[in-house]
């Protein structure tokens, strides 16, 4: 049995009178690629939001990595070691790839003063994590791109950078809201390739998706949410021959013939 790294339990979260997550239990395990799919407006990206503390909880409770950490703050829950990447990419279009992804470090990286008191110590860390960022960015393709701007960069490439912002930390988690919306072919086939290497070193993922094809491919275990409610889970086999998937999907016109 691989042990559950995260558990989510009864977790809900209400706007008003939408129930955008009702009662959702997961396990999660550990060094796995998780999926979670569902139709638009579905609640995963809320789901995210409330596991990385973005939002409160309006009930359940998560624990991860043997901690509680319902409805803890973001900073927390980052230094926890589980850390995410936004559906609308959030970079900072005037810096460079490079400092993007530095940015993912800050925590990490000595302040000024403390850099003034340590001097050579603070020096080695920020060099170190240079050097672990140059790493990622040759992983994701991107060691040539380092000191462009990210704003010049074809779209399919930043939302790479995202994802070596996120990596920068060493999560021991990693969440995705659709990474692969926006990619074209053969960027949806790099990304599955990266997605395979993370998992081989042992990184736990959460690939919130809807690119089907990708999530056939990758997910070790897929859960659907609709309507804020988990309706089906299993690997993705069963998912797959699930009628109340297909039902889930049909109902919010899904193409079937795009995946
Ligand atoms: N901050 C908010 N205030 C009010 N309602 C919200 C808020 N965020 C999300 N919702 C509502 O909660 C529901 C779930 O939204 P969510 O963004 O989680 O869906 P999703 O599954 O990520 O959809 P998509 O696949 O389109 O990204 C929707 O009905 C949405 O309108
Ligand atoms: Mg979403």
């Amino acid at each position: 049995m691989t042990p559950t790294i995260l558990a989510i339990d009864g977790l809900s979260k209400n706007f008003g009178g939408v129930h955008a997550v009702q009662s959702v239990s997961l396990e999660i395990p550990a060094g796995r690629i998780f999926s979670v799919i569902g139709p638009n407006g579905a609640g995963k990206t809320t789901l995210i939001n409330l596991l990385t503390g973005i939002l409160a909880s309006s009930g359940g409770k998560v624990m991860f990595d043997g901690r509680d950490i319902t409805d803890s703050p973001a900073h927390l829950v980052a230094a926890a070691g589980m850390v995410r990447t936004f559906q609308n990419g959030r970079l900072f279009q005037r810096l460079t790839v490079m400092e993007n992804v530095l940015v993912g470090a800050h925590h990490l990286l000595p302040q000024s003063v403390w850099s003034a008191i340590l001097g050579g110590a603070a020096k080695r860390r920020t060099h170190e994590i240079r050097a672990r960022a140059l790493e990622l960015l040759a992983t994701l393709g991107l060691t040539d791109d380092a000191e462009r701007l990210v704003g010049a960069l074809p779209y399919g490439r930043q939302r790479m950078v995202e994802i070596a912002r996120a990596l920068v930390s060493q999560p021991t988690l990693l969440l995705l809201d659709e990474p692969a919306a926006g990619l074209n072919t053969g960027e949806v086939e790099r990304l599955r390739g990266i997605l395979e290497g993370l998992r081989a070193q042992g990184l736990t993922l959460v690939l919130v998706e809807h690119n089907m094809g990708l999530v056939m491919r990758v997910a070790d275990r897929i859960a659907v949410i609709n309507f804020g409610r988990k309706i089906a889970e299993g690997n993705p086999a069963e998912v797959r021959a699930d009628p109340s998937v297909l039902e889930a999907y049909l109902g919010h016109g899904y193409r079937h013939a795009d995946h």
